[in-house]
């Protein structure tokens, strides 16, 4: 009886209580975090809460990884009380509270507590893919080196119209960095080569991607303020997944990855601990049933 209960999956068990509409309020209050949305049918799994205890949660079900991929766009710990230029007027670049700094050695426990689960979870020839700007990504690059991830590649996604610098004493800051890398050093990772290749016209597709942020049309249910163009999303599941693999995205935010995940036949579990955010995502996710993200 117990062994069958320990057999029994993470997921199964919360699809069960979230379809027998006991993933309320209450148990979130028990638990710490709920299942916000499921959809049976593509798989997709949204859980409102902190992603710490949601990705312990899982690993304690699937010590051994369950995730073929994930996608982390974790806080950059940039919201610094400066300022930036959008639609021509000086705004804050204050992102949230979830944003603000606490110093390079509490960021680095914190990264490194994150990727640390992250590795637990990816199956053993899984891959993570983590963006960031010059404020986190040093760090998410130190702290994957201590926890023996293998770097694959460093992608530059440069933005062809960034904002103007107001200040004037900087250069434009016209990119993100996005590392890519596997479990471990003897994780054998997917790289779907010849689709990247035909995609770059036959040629080698270079780390360096160019791709616009996200227009209105991926607005149409609200907005985030860092979200990721769904274009960027194809390319990184196209590139490193295959059709019916499960990805996770802890820091979910609008749920970009999920948008691109079901649009590409994958499943897809995100964790946000914002409600608005949760709120925006199980709407874009919903939405795709319409045609629209
Ligand atoms: C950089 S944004 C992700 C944006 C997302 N990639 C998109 O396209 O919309 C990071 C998100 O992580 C959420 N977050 C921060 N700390 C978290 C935590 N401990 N657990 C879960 N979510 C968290 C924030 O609320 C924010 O929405």
């Amino acid at each position: 009886m117990v062994l069958e209960a320990e057999a029994r999956s993470f997921f199964s068990e919360e699809r069960e209580s979230y379809h027998a509409g006991r993933s309320d309020e209450g148990f979130m209050l028990k638990s710490g975090y709920r299942l916000a949305y499921h959809d049976p049918e593509r798989d997709a799994f949204l859980y409102h809460g902190d992603c710490f205890e949601v990705m312990a949660a899982i690993a304690a079900k699937h010590p051994e990884g369950c995730f073929d991929m994930i996608f982390a766009d974790p806080p950059y710990k940039l919201s610094n009380d400066g300022m930036t230029c959008h639609a021509g007027k000086a705004v804050s670049v204050n992102k949230g509270q979830w944003d603000k700094s606490e110093g390079p050695e509490l960021d680095f426990e914190y990264t490194k507590n994150w990727l640390a689960l992250c590795q637990q979870l990816l199956r053993p020839n899984g891959t993570i893919w983590v963006s960031g700007t010059h404020h986190i990504i040093h760090i998410v690059s130190y702290a994957m080196q201590l926890l023996g991830y293998k770097i694959l590649n460093e992608i530059t996604w440069e933005k062809p119209n960034p904002p103007p610098n107001l200040s004037c004493r900087y250069f434009t800051h016209s990119t993100e960095t996005i590392l890519w890398a596997a479990k471990n050093k003897k994780s054998k990772h997917v790289f779907n080569y010849d689709e990247m290749r035909a995609e770059n016209g036959g040629k080698q597709m270079k780390s360096v991607w160019q791709f616009l942020p996200p227009g209105k049309d991926e607005k149409v249910f609200g907005k985030h303020p860092t979200q990721k163009p769904v274009k960027l999303l194809d390319r990184i599941i196209r590139a490193s997944t295959r059709p019916g693999d499960f990805l996770l995205d802890p820091f979910a935010g609008s749920s970009t990855t999920g948008v691109g995940a079901i649009l590409n036949g994958r499943k897809y579990c995100g964790i946000e601990a914002e409600i608005g955010f949760v709120e925006l995502s199980a709407a874009r996710l919903e939405g795709l049933n319409l045609g629209a993200f």
